[in-house]
């Protein structure tokens, strides 16, 4: 699964009840300021219960109780309290694996006062995968993240706290929070409409024709909103009249792309891209006031195998066909497009450009392909199944489209070893 996924991976803590909760195994979620020996960045399993959506991160200090060090008891009956005092960091409590649930280890350290908790593991093994989280009568009432952490990082925190050391923790809860209770996930997809440039773009092609069908059926289903975006270079105003820019811009050297990198003697330009992207971002943007945002890919994988440019289809005709086959009104596209020889804005190009510039935020889109789920850019591999893992990872227990359990990506287990 580690390797399969790359370095996100996902685990579910299912709860019931009212408050549903997801535990994420993440890299770098996880960083120790200080003591010297152990600094650094680490993985961990977070759950957030029912932390406010406004913390980000938690900075505190980290305590390992002298007695109930698995948290399975109430720490009044053994007259100690972790709350903090004024101007102190408020204290992360360290706990052992075992014995007793996890949302009751965190109940009762919510209760003595810590701010969150650690558990850690009471074998070395990797992460592991818990499904689903027992005990929830608790949960309702648990507002701390819980962090579950390897043996091997418990044990050397443990070190340094027995010599003295004071231990301070950073733990970052924004990706944790960040896939929590999404009714429905929006996702984009940056691209272009020029597929023919070598490695990258068969692998973005190959995406969009192997996804295709999940994407549709999501999005009918109403599980998703997605947004195509394509990405756009202007020419600064003193070369407008280059024909460098004449070549690569439309508009009046506003909205220019880069000339596709490998020629097979049609002499397509930058402006023949710029201009089957507009024609995209259109169909789209009519497909979606129609009600059928999906037609995206319906058009965008049979203008890909049908009007390519080694074969010189690369044109307005060939798309135009495309478009009318799936029944969609092409006045309203070529409406949308408008005339890309004036020198006049385009809305949807101008929309597009401000998606690019930080406008959300996920941060600037600076790579082709790039997809962007629940407002953050997607690093894993772009490929169907992991592509999909991480979309239904947006929804709550029994609140996932089917697709998500019949592509086999979300096993249902339970919590397991304590
Ligand atoms: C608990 O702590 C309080 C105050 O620190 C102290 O007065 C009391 O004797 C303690 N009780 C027990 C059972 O240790
Ligand atoms: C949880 O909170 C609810 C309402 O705030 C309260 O009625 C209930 O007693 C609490 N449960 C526990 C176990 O403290
Ligand atoms: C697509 O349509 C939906 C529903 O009408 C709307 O909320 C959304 O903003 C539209 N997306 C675009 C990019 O126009
Ligand atoms: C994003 O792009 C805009 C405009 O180019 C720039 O002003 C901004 O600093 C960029 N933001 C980041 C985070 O790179
Ligand atoms: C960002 O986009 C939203 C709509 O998507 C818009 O309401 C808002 O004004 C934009 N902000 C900036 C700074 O462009």
């Amino acid at each position: 699964m580690r390797e399969k996924f790359g370095f996100l991976i996902c685990v579910w803590i299912l709860l019931w009840g009212d408050c549903l909760a997801k535990l994420v195994v993440e890299k770098n979620s996880l960083r120790l300021t200080s003591p010297e020996s152990i600094k650094g960045v680490y993985e961990s399993a977070i759950g957030t219960f029912g932390v406010p959506q406004y913390v980000k991160t938690l900075v505190g200090t980290v305590v390992y109780p002298k007695a109930n060090q698995r948290s399975c008891k109430n720490f009044d009956d053994f007259n100690v309290s972790f709350k903090s005092k004024p101007g102190e960091l408020p204290t992360v409590l360290l706990v052992d694996r075992g014995d007793c649930y996890f949302a009751l280890k965190a109940w009762y350290a919510q209760k003595a006062g810590a701010a969150a908790v650690l558990v850690a593991d009471d074998i070395d093994e990797p992460l592991i995968t818990i499904d689903t989280l027992k005990n929830a009568r608790y949960v309702q009432n648990i507002t701390i993240p819980l962090a579950l952490i390897t043996k091997s990082l418990g044990d050397s925190i443990k070190k340094a706290l027995n010599s003295g050391e004071m231990v301070n923790i950073n733990l970052d809860l924004t990706k944790s929070l960040a896939h929590r209770d999404h009714k429905r996930a929006k996702y984009e997809f940056w691209t272009s409409s020029s597929y023919e440039c070598g490695p990258k773009c068969d692998n973005q092609i190959e995406f969009v024709n192997n996804f295709k069908g999940i994407a549709q059926v999501l999005e009918q289903k109403g599980y998703t909103q997605f947004t195509p975006h394509y990405m756009i270079w202007y020419c600064p105003q003193a070369f407008v009249l280059t024909r460098q820019c004449k070549l690569q811009c439309i508009n009046h050297g506003r909205y220019c792309a880069p000339t596709p990198e490998q020629d097979f003697g049609n002499g397509y330009v930058g402006k023949d891209v710029m201009l089957q992207n507009l024609r995209q971002a259109c169909l789209f943007k009519v497909a979606n006031e129609s009600g059928k945002p999906w037609l995206w890919w319906a058009y965008v994988t049979e203008f890909a195998t049908c009007c390519t440019m080694k074969e010189k289809k690369y044109t307005k005709e060939c798309a135009n066909q495309v478009i009318q086959s799936l029944g969609i009104d092409l006045s309203k596209i070529d409406k949308c497009i408008g005339d890309t020889k004036a020198d006049v804005e385009n809305p949807v190009l101008e929309a597009e450009e401000d998606a690019q510039n930080g406008n959300g935020s996920h941060g600037n889109v600076t790579e082709l392909p790039t997809l962007v789920i629940n407002n953050r850019q997607y690093k894993g591999k772009l490929e169907k199944g992991a592509v999909l893992k991480e979309i239904c990872e947006s929804f709550q227990e029994k609140t996932e489209p089917s697709i998500c359990f019949s592509e086999g990506h979300l096993p249902v287990r339970v919590e397991k070893n304590l």
